[in-house]
């Protein structure tokens, strides 16, 4: 066998033995790369006789063509083969079902929801929102609300109070939202209509009483609203709220220093096992404290009840909570339980809207 034939042979055994294109490549520079072996053979012509140059020229033409089809048609099985087990690898199962977006993962907290829902059905009727602090002075959370130094529904607060000031002043955590009335009749001119939700802190825990709550607090000041306003703007409340046409509320005659006449209003509500249900005259779960502004807290913030009145009342949205998603213990609410929330939680593109539904 001629040296030529040799290299033949063995370079056509050398690509079909390769799997790997990386190597294939190697083979092709090394045979007809420019310094290859067959390409040296070429350039060894010139200095031939005219007729072994053609003899010659012909065989090493032959090989260089055998190699190259050799060196295309092993490249392009190589190439299929690497397509084929790319394909094996990144195969998708299309009928798996859809990942659960990480939007439809996240829970709005009922007292969240319970929020919105309230402040939009207020802001329905025409109140505007006002806001105040946490930390409250004591002259705004109790003496302004005709709550004096030394008067015995102090203690009904049980107040968080901070360390006393030199000046003998002292804060507390508000007990109540109250003290946005204060805030609002001395900021504002008359007519007001405002509602002001928040938290508000009372030294206090068991089943219905948790040491952090949710209020939301109404105030209405004109030159004539009276107990009618009230009861009607807390109906149409409620029968929003509850989404009946029907609300059984009770009106309890009542006391807070800062309105006179004042009144309770209570829900009736049934329980089934451990869940609370809305309706029903079995229970009553008090919600709200109400009634006409009293005239002392109008003088304290300089206006005049013989030209002003109004009607405020106060909320309890975490009752409100319980009582519209049946939740049984209010202390579960703060519990950053996360079987909790998935249970009682809401959807995060569930926006209450009075149109599209609380
Ligand atoms: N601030 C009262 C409370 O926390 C509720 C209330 C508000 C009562 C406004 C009357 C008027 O219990």
């Amino acid at each position: 066998m001629s040296e030529l034939e040799t290299l033949e042979k063995d370079l056509i055994k050398a690509i079909k033995n390769t799997n790997d294109l990386g190597a294939l490549e190697e083979i092709r520079v090394g045979a007809i790369g420019k310094k290859g072996s067959i390409s040296a053979l070429m350039s060894g012509l010139g200095k031939m006789e005219p007729e072994q140059r053609k003899t010659f020229g012909q065989a090493v033409n032959k090989v260089k063509q055998a190699v190259t089809e050799n060196l295309e048609t092993r490249k392009a099985e190589l190439e299929r083969a690497a397509l084929n087990k790319r394909l094996e690898t990144e195969r998708e199962d299309v009928t798996l079902p859809m990942r659960e977006n990480p939007v439809n993962q996240g829970r709005i907290h009922p007292i969240s929801q319970v929020w919105e829902e309230i402040t939009e059905i207020f802001a329905d009727l025409g109140f505007k929102m006002a806001e105040g602090p946490h930390i409250e002075t004591d002259e705004n959370n109790f003496t302004k609300l005709n709550i004096p130094a030394e008067h015995p529904a102090r203690q009904e607060h049980d107040t968080f109070y901070f360390a006393e000031k030199q000046d003998g002043s002292r804060r507390v955590l508000r007990t109540h939202t109250s003290p946005v009335q204060i805030r609002t009749m001395e900021s504002e001119k008359p007519p007001l209509r405002i509602i002001a939700p928040g938290r508000v802190f009372r030294s206090d825990s068991d089943q219905t009483h948790t040491p952090m709550f949710h209020q939301i607090e109404g105030l209405v000041i004109d030159q004539e609203t009276h107990m009618g306003h009230l009861k009607w703007v807390l109906e149409e409340f409620c029968k929003t709220f509850f989404e009946v046409d029907e609300v059984i509320m009770r009106f309890r005659a009542s006391h807070f220093p800062f309105t006179e006449p004042s009144a309770e209003v209570d829900i009736g509500y049934s329980k089934v096992g451990e869940e609370v249900r809305f309706g029903g005259d079995e229970n009553w779960m008090e919600i709200l404290g109400c009634g006409m502004v009293h005239p002392n807290v109008l003088r304290n913030v300089g206006l005049d009840p013989e030209i002003y009145q109004g009607f405020a009342f106060g909320i309890g949205i975490d009752r409100l909570a319980t009582l519209k998603y049946g939740m049984p213990d209010l202390r579960s609410f703060f519990a950053s339980d996360l079987r909790w929330l998935k249970h009682y939680g809401f959807n995060v593109l569930n926006v209450p809207t009075i149109q599209g539904g609380l």
